[in-house]
């Protein structure tokens, strides 16, 4: 086997489980990419950090800048506009492809990342970056290409989900069980990202960009959070046959006045009335789901575990088998640049109120 170096920088959540299932599945994972996959070091804040797994000491440095010199592909986990932004437009100038599931830095400086990437040409994955474990980035960018998405109606943040369902079954305190989704290590490292929306908001511009092959920045985005959610709206909400679901929705709307095209898109985060009946009432949990909706294809659902670190290993993973193929395939065919910045249709506020 041709050798690849990966270094990895975060030992977070999900970036031990990635360390650890790397070192635990190199061989089998080597024979899926066609090349070994070397570990070379993972770059942390503190190097003492309680973890959730071990990992080798001798991996572990505080200093990225060795790893980024030499690295075939560059992990990142750190989360966070700085210093992911310049770790890894350094790691694409030194010629590596990038596995991320930096949200918040995609949603942001997308466009910034994917030209640096696409004048080298090298590849940004980022299937782990919305819903977790969920595949949804590949099937919106790859399978659905030939298609034309209408409508995505997501459940995309876990931490929100759980709240809302455990208030839902068992009438508890918003403040008590965000308690316990801390606990469980769902939630942001700040879980003002995830109950006022903000973690939502950042998955929904990148999911809106896939569907839709255009940017669509953050700040076209509209949001509002689960904070003001409390025990008798939820309460009334049963009663009338319906469950508050914190929902992004994507979609493509008729409007002649504002395109030449006759359409433009909404993409907007809020708490929703959802019918009992709807497949998205059934997602319990720190679960996700997205509904998809699309010309040809008609409706789909994605579902499964949107947050947990081992959970979205799976993703990163599957990710750095890809781009260790298309690596030793010299760089073409597969995962070619995941950019999607062809301005298609411009972007109108539609602001729904449950
Ligand atoms: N805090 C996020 C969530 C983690 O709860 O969904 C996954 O992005």
């Amino acid at each position: 086997y041709r050798r690849l170096r990966v270094a990895l920088l975060g030992a977070g959540a999900v970036g031990s489980q990635v360390a650890a299932l790397l070192l635990k599945h190199g061989d089998e994972l080597a024979d899926r990419a066609g090349a070994a996959l070397d570990l070379v070091g993972i770059s942390v804040r503190d190097l003492d950090a309680r973890r959730d797994v071990d990992l080798p000491r001798e991996l572990l440095t505080t200093d990225p800048e060795p790893l980024l010199v030499g690295a075939d592909i560059v992990i990142e986990l750190m989360g966070g506009i700085e210093p992911a932004r310049t770790s890894i437009l350094q790691a694409i100038g030194a010629g590596a492809d990038i596995v991320t599931a930096n949200k918040a830095l995609l949603a942001t400086h997308g466009p910034e990342l994917f030209e640096a990437a696409d004048q080298v040409g090298a590849s940004i994955y980022y299937e782990a970056a919305a819903a977790g474990a969920i595949p949804i980035i590949r099937p919106l960018r790859d399978s659905l290409a030939g298609d034309r998405v209408q409508r995505i109606m997501g459940i995309v943040n876990g931490t929100t989900n759980y709240i809302l369902d455990r208030m839902d079954r068992e009438g508890s305190d918003f403040a008590d069980v965000l308690a316990d989704a801390q606990a469980l290590g769902y939630a942001e490292s700040d879980p003002t990202a995830d109950v006022e929306g903000y973690d939502a908001a950042q998955k929904a511009a990148i999911l809106a960009s896939l569907a839709f092959h255009t940017a669509v920045p953050l700040s076209a985005v509209h949001r509002e959070g689960i904070t003001r959610i409390d025990a008798d709206m939820m309460d009334a909400a049963r009663k009338a046959g319906y469950v508050i679901k914190l929902l992004a929705v994507c979609e493509r709307l008729a409007d002649a006045e504002v395109s030449p095209s006759g359409e433009s898109i909404s993409v907007r985060v809020y708490p929703a009335l959802v019918p009992r009946e709807h497949p998205l009432a059934s997602v319990h949990g720190a679960n996700n789901a997205v509904f998809v909706q699309a010309e040809a294809a008609g409706d789909l659902m994605f579902y499964g575990a949107g947050a947990g670190g081992v959970q979205t290993a799976s993703a990163v993973l599957g990710d750095v088998v890809s781009a260790a193929r298309r690596h030793i395939a010299g760089g073409v065919g597969v995962g070619e640049s995941t950019r999607a910045n062809l301005p298609v249709v411009p972007i109108g506020h539609v602001v729904t109120r449950y």
